[in-house]
């Protein structure tokens, strides 16, 4: 039985939300497996808008959803959400959402430190979501994370957190001159959180290893996207977890021989919200109208995002470090109507040509991309279901990302809906 990881390929928001919605008709279970509410997924059904912060994106279609113990979890988020959905007839129960005991809980601290930590670097920030991400993984490595099973322990949530808290209150005063935080305040808002959350908190590696035995299909589903990953993106303007397929199995706790296939997801143009180098990146109308036409503004935090053309560069270095089996391109609707697309092919660096994607970021930041032109077409092509019924120009711009890309494009997205998709080949048949 296939079991799929989704990743994007990018620098995230590249329509992960809608393709793991879609695929989840056919999947039993859904996992988040990494980050936290940096991410926003934006799933449309039957024309109105849900934004999936933590939740996976499955939840609409009715399956069973795991928030791995890869995860960094803001409760407050994660209540919320959960209202949200009860709100739209969703109800959350053990059946529908299961946390892992292991994913770690994001504190106010957390968030503190991020927001004060962009404000003292100024012009150097990274432009961060300010969900407190990169401060909860840092815990997690320096052994002083909390984790579901300590919050919903109350004697030992309390005894870990005083030790935590005199450290990070020293760090708020004495760094940033920042307030410290009361002690008390949060052991009661967090055991608020704690006593509305224990009841999904589980075991989840051994729960998924039984229903992949019992012939279960799994969707892993990514957030962010392969150029914010901690190690492989353009550090250090990355996000605070590994975002590449590799990890869908540590983040959720099962084997790599259990993953069948691995599809990237591609928007058909670039975007990238925050700071970091965009070598593909436009300052001119054709970016604006791409943004524009593309509303290209961030889930999470509501900036607008940088567009440019699609970066073959950067899509190759997405085939590899994800052996992706096929892709799905996203927003190819957005396109239309533009008389002649770029693909950049390579880029062009200290008087040389190259392929591979650099580590540097200064040497990056010194690559000027190399272009190929396309013809575009007119037509709106958002009501298309068949590949054969695209404009030819449309078919030679997904024949051409295929070819330099050495992959298959397994579904083309042409519009945020369910039905504005063309399934050439669906993974979960194969
Ligand atoms: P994610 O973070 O990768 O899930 O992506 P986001 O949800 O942050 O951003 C993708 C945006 O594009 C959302 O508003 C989607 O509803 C929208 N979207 C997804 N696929 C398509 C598509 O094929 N065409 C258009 N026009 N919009 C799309
Ligand atoms: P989805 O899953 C786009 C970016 C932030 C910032 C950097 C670090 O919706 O694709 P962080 O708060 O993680 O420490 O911020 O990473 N970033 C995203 N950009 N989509 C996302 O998620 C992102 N999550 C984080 O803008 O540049
Ligand atoms: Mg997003």
């Amino acid at each position: 039985m296939p079991n799929i990881v989704i990743v994007g390929t990018q620098w995230g928001d590249e329509g992960k939300g809608k393709i793991v919605d879609l695929l989840s008709k056919d999947a039993d279970i859904v996992i988040r497996f990494q980050g936290g509410n940096n991410a926003g997924h934006t799933l449309v059904v039957g024309g109105k808008q849900f934004i999936s912060h933590l939740v996976p994106s499955g939840i609409l279609q009715g399956k069973t959803c795991i928030i791995g113990n890869g995860m960094v979890v803001d409760p407050k988020v994660l209540i919320n959400e959960l209202d949200a959905l009860r709100a739209m007839g969703i109800e959350v129960g053990f059946d529908n959402l299961k946390i892992s005991e292991k994913a770690h809980i994001i504190m106010p601290y957390h968030k503190l430190i991020d927001l004060e930590r962009e404000k003292k670097k100024g012009d150097n920030k990274i432009g961060t979501t300010g969900r407190g991400i990169g401060p909860a993984y840092e815990d997690k490595a320096a052994r002083m994370g909390i984790r579901f099973s300590e919050l919903i322990d109350s004697e030992v949530f309390i005894e870990k957190l005083k030790i935590v808290l005199d450290e990070k209150n020293f760090y708020l005063e004495h760094r940033f001159s920042a307030p410290t935080l009361d002690l008390n305040a949060i052991i009661e808002e967090y055991n608020i959180y704690a006593k509305r959350l224990a009841s999904h908190v589980t075991n989840i590696s051994v729960i998924i290893d039984n229903e992949i035995k019992s012939g279960k299909q799994v969707l892993l589903e990514g957030a962010q996207g392969t150029h914010l990953d901690i190690d492989h993106g353009t550090y250090p303007f990355v996000t605070s977890s590994n975002t590449v397929a590799g990890n869908a199995c540590s983040g959720a706790g099962i084997g790599p021989k259990k993953i069948s296939g691995i599809l990237g997801i591609v928007k058909a143009y670039t975007t990238r919200v925050g700071e970091g180098p965009f070598p593909s990146e436009l300052f001119d109308a054709t970016g604006e109208r791409i943004q524009e036409k593309g509303a290209e503004f961030g889930a999470t935090t509501g900036r607008k995002r940088r567009c440019g053309w699609l970066d073959m560069v950067i899509l190759k270095n997405a085939v590899r470090l994800n052996s992706l089996t096929g892709l799905v391109i996203t927003k190819l609707d957005v396109l239309g109507g533009l008389k002649s697309l770029k693909i950049c092919t390579g880029y062009e660096c200290e008087g040389r040509i190259i392929n591979d994607f650099p580590s540097d970021i200064k040497k990056l930041g010194l690559c000027k991309p190399v272009y190929e032109s396309l013809p575009g077409w007119e037509e709106n092509i958002s009501g298309i279901t068949q590949l054969a019924e695209l404009p030819g120009n449309a078919k030679k711009y997904i024949k051409r990302i295929e070819e330099l890309a050495e992959t298959p494009a397994q579904i083309i997205s042409v519009g945020p809906g369910r039905d504005e998709t063309i399934m050439v080949n669906n993974p979960f048949n194969e």
